[in-house]
């Protein structure tokens, strides 16, 4: 099905993982998950912004080395993508020589192509965003404390990147790309933010204000801006430069938050990926914010929800399922406590939970632990099959377009339908007849439920990928692979002997 790469921000070196971080990787592994289960050669990057001016300082307050800070933050990061199953392929470090040596690379290049020029420039600095700021960026006539911190005014020589020349071109590209950015309507405040004139790119700091960073390879005395680094990481990761660079790029999805879209990822990248002649990525992906009782969280307000907390409390899948359960990608969401158990008991206990441990039941005590020949088939079991068939459908489009939340909708309305028929069909009073067509209708209702479920699993896999693979052990399937896999068979599970006789996924939470 051909080559599929996946991108998603790397995370800065100077805090602790917390839930937007988990979200994110969450989501872009749910998305790796389906592509590589439709067959695609799937290339799934993540990794951690090391240098910059917060690293330095918390590093400086910490009395330890900027390098020692980073070992010990990657460590967390690497260890949250372990706790959350996230199947990433790579892990990139900015301070991996890998890395440094290609944004070397490319600044000589660009500056030996004249897109890097000398300039001196007086502007506002903010400390808290690393960055010169605009007049553009001012609310109410001032540049807001909460945002931007304590703003100074300096002079200073640095190094520009020619970002101006480039608006039309950038315009006109946004334009008439629909897909390069999703939701849709975000690209309109890239178009907003293209109304105005933009400044060239101030990509440099000189040393005796910032010392960690990438050095510059035509000015010893400069480090390289720390998001000018840092966005090269989804080329230098994958051999930006080496012959095989054209297996992965252009990206498919670069998976970002809304907050880090404007400038950075739609002005900024895509004009140094002009600049240096390269394809522009299919999709920034700019996925919305977690957010606590309505508001943004920050240590600050204390309302920090630590992801890690949740998944080693309820477990990997369910947490993985909340998330993408809530959040309808692109728009925020509300984390809560009661939401979380709400969701938990209901979705993940009753319906499907359950489910699993009646069924394994009944076959236990109906059929010996074997799951029967296939019988005659009626409505109920006619209704469920169709059923299926359009779920499947649905929820591989939901997929395709990101709506796992609807996604997930459409599988839980399926897994309650199994519930229900089970309800209709009652196996248990029809175990206590004798009656021949009773009998028949005892092994429908047993390979009908287990093909139900067996199905709902597999359709389920790239959301709750130890969940699935649990219940499908039951039936003695090992190896998950759509297509086929994901048709309805009434023979397919036939005379197989199920590998348990209880198994609680979900114990309630009181
Ligand atoms: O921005 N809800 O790193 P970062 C959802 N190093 N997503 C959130 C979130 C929240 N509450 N808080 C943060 C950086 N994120 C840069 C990226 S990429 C070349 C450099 C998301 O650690 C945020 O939007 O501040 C971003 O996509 C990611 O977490 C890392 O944020
Ligand atoms: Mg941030």
């Amino acid at each position: 099905m051909g080559n599929f790469y996946l991108t998603t921000a790397i995370d800065y070196a100077n805090g602790h993982p917390h839930i937007g971080h988990a979200y994110e990787k969450v989501l872009a592994d749910v998305i790796c998950r389906t592509k590589r289960l439709q067959d695609y050669t799937v290339h799934f990057l993540t990794g951690l912004d090391e240098h910059g001016q917060k690293v330095e300082q918390t590093a400086k307050e910490r009395n330890i080395t900027p390098q020692a800070l980073c070992d010990s933050v990657a460590k967390e990061f690497i260890d949250m993508c372990g706790s959350l199953n996230i199947s990433y392929d790579d892990y990139i470090r900015t301070t991996q020589t890998r890395h440094k040596t290609v944004v070397r690379d490319i600044l000589q290049k660009l500056f030996n192509q004249g897109d890097i020029y000398k300039a001196e420039y007086t502007g506002f600095y903010s400390m808290r965003v690393e960055r010169f700021l605009q007049e553009k960026d001012k609310v109410d006539g001032i540049w807001p404390k909460s945002e931007f911190g304590e703003v100074t005014e300096i002079t200073e020589i640095n190094y520009f990147f020619k970002l101006k020349e480039h608006k039309q071109w950038l315009i006109d590209y946004v334009t008439a790309h629909e897909d390069f950015i999703f939701p849709k309507f975000r690209a309109k405040q890239v178009l907003e933010f293209l109304k105005e004139d933009i400044n060239d790119l101030c990509i440099s700091r000189p040393k005796d204000r910032l010392s960690w960073g990438i050095e510059l390879p035509f000015d010893s005395k400069y480090v390289t801006y720390v998001w000018f680094d840092a966005l090269i990481n989804y080329i230098s990761a994958v051999g930006y430069g080496a012959d095989n660079f054209s297996k992965y790029w252009p990206v498919d999805y670069h998976v970002i938050g809304k907050d880090i879209l404007v400038p950075a990822h739609s002005i900024y990248w895509p004009i140094m990926l002009h600049a240096l002649d390269l394809p522009m990525p299919k999709t920034l992906l700019a996925h919305g914010w977690w957010l606590c009782s309505g508001e943004k969280m920050s240590k600050s307000i204390g309302n920090v929800v630590d992801p890690l907390d949740y998944a080693k409390q309820f477990g990997t899948d369910a947490f993985r399922y909340f998330v993408i359960r809530e959040m309808n990608v692109g728009q925020d969401s509300n984390f809560s406590h009661e939401l979380f158990i709400s969701r938990y008991n209901n979705d993940l206990g009753n319906d499907l939970g359950n489910l699993i441990s009646r069924c394994i039941n009944m076959l236990q005590r109906y059929g010996d632990g074997t799951i029967p020949a296939a019988s005659k088939f009626e409505t109920l079991e006619q209704e469920l099959i169709d059923l299926w068939n359009r779920t499947r459908l649905q929820v591989l489009d939901a997929y395709n377009q990101l709506q796992f939340h609807s996604a997930l909708e459409d599988i839980f309305t399926f897994i309650r339908a199994i519930n229900k028929f089970l309800e209709n069909r009652a196996p248990w009073k029809l175990a206590k007849s004798n009656d021949i067509e009773d009998r028949e209708h005892l092994h429908g209702t047993l390979i009908v439920c287990s093909e139900a479920i067996r199905l709902a699993a597999t359709i389920l896999a790239p959301i709750l990928p130890t969940t699935s693979q649990k219940i499908l052990a039951i039936f003695r399937i090992d190896r998950i692979e759509w297509g086929k896999q994901l048709e309805w068979d009434n023979r397919r599970l036939s005379g197989v002997q199920i590998t348990t006789d209880a198994m609680i996924l979900f114990p309630r939470i009181a």
